[in-house]
């Protein structure tokens, strides 16, 4: 089975990670497409150096620019690639540009499209991301859904064909890196971090990097808390720090701690012993659930709703007092988060059904 696997923003490496070492176990051909969205090597190479993923065979360098700019440029230079590949399938992740982009470039093709964590939706649909998501979906052709939930939500748009509940590739890679991590990461060493008494926190949706009172709240949250907070900031939060104006505040509060971007591994150790999360990022949501720690969502919705549901994950939005009182005063569960994101087998499951279906297309 011949596989053109489009990748591009950092969610997407750590995500099709236990996907192409599955491929490639099963001796597939795996062509990988990096749309190079993503680029700072914080934010791209290091996911392939840590996680084993191979280089990409082409990187198409199209970089970072408003949505049309961005995702056109992709559309362009992917439909030249898929028809000198010709692969068997597009396989594409997530709700990113580069998502998107590799979805409508192959269904234009007749080159079947799947798409690994289909199925999810905010309800916002003022989120790129959810335009992304909804439009990939519903290019494909083989959905790969990570809950049950997902698996609704496309039955509500009336996509019932090609829909698989195969579990979260981010959930087998927390299982398969977990142990790597542990090996590896002296991040907590070198942060000079005592488990469960700090929080790590990240932002980057537009949601609150583009809304400079958000932004404002949220450091604010982080300062009056007066915890040990670690923040690795992603590059396009930085530059808009400055411009929000939370420099000073920050100057005065030593403890909360700007960091560059963390690859992987460290990520997993930051994350197991935090004491609590917060964060906006749709992944770290999840991890958080695998660990067992504590969530407090920098967002108004949720898409991972079986986090909240569970009593896991609370989303606070942007409001500077829910941030701070939830931190204080909610109580948490006592018990482990139940088992909704899969057995640690979503890739094998996924590229199973990838293979069957191409075996009996071409026994046709
Ligand atoms: C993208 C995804 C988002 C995902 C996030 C993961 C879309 C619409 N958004 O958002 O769903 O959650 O990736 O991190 O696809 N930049 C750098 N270096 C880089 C990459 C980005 O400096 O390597 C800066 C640039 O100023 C760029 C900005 O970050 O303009 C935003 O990057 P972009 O890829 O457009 O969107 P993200 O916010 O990263
Ligand atoms: N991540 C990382 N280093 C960081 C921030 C995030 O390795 O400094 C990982 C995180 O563990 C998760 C993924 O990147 O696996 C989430 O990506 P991001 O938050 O950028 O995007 P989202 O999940 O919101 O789409």
């Amino acid at each position: 089975m011949n596989i053109l696997t489009v990748l591009g923003a950092r969610p997407q490496f750590i995500k099709a990670a236990p996907v192409s070492k599955a491929l490639r176990e099963a001796g597939h051909h795996e062509y990988l497409v990096h749309t190079g969205q993503h680029y700072d090597h914080a934010m791209s190479q290091i996911f392939f150096d840590e996680l084993g993923i191979p280089q990409p065979d082409v990187n198409l360098g199209v970089g970072s620019g408003g949505h049309g700019k961005q995702t056109g440029a992709m559309l362009m230079r992917l439909e030249e690639v898929i028809l000198e590949q010709r692969p068997d399938w597009v396989l594409v992740y997530g709700d990113t540009n580069s998502t998107l982009a590799g979805a409508l470039a192959a269904v234009k093709l007749h080159v079947p499209v799947a798409h690994v964590e289909a199925g999810l939706r905010s309800f916002n649909r003022t989120m790129p991301e959810e335009h992304n998501r909804i439009l990939t979906d519903h290019c494909a052709d083989l959905l790969f859904c990570p809950t049950q939930t997902a698996v609704n939500n496309l039955a509500h748009e009336g996509i019932t064909q090609g829909v698989h509940l195969v579990g979260d590739t981010m959930y087998d890679a927390v299982l398969q890196f977990g142990e790597l991590a542990r090996q590896r990461s002296r991040i907590l060493e070198t942060l000079g971090l005592t488990p469960k008494q700090y929080l790590l926190a990240t932002v980057h949706r537009p949601y609150n990097t583009d809304n400079p009172e958000h932004l404002r709240s949220i450091i604010a949250a982080f300062v009056e808390c007066g915890e040990t907070v670690i923040f690795p900031v992603h590059p396009r939060t930085r530059a808009r720090l400055a411009e929000a104006d939370v420099m000073a505040m920050l100057k005065d509060a030593p403890q909360v701690r700007l960091i560059e971007p963390v690859g992987y591994l460290d990520m997993l150790m930051l994350e197991q012993h935090a004491r609590m999360i917060l964060t906006d990022s749709g992944g770290m949501q999840k991890e958080a659930y695998f660990f067992a720690v504590p969530c407090l969502t920098l967002r108004p919705e949720t898409e991972w709703v079986e986090t909240v549901e569970a009593g896991w994950n609370v989303v606070v939005g942007a409001s500077k007092e829910r941030i701070v009182t939830t931190l204080a005063e909610h109580t948490w569960p006592s018990s482990a988060p139940p088992a909704v994101f899969g057995a640690g087998q979503a890739a094998l499951q996924s590229i199973t059904i990838l293979a069957t279906i191409t075996q009996e297309k071409r026994s046709v």
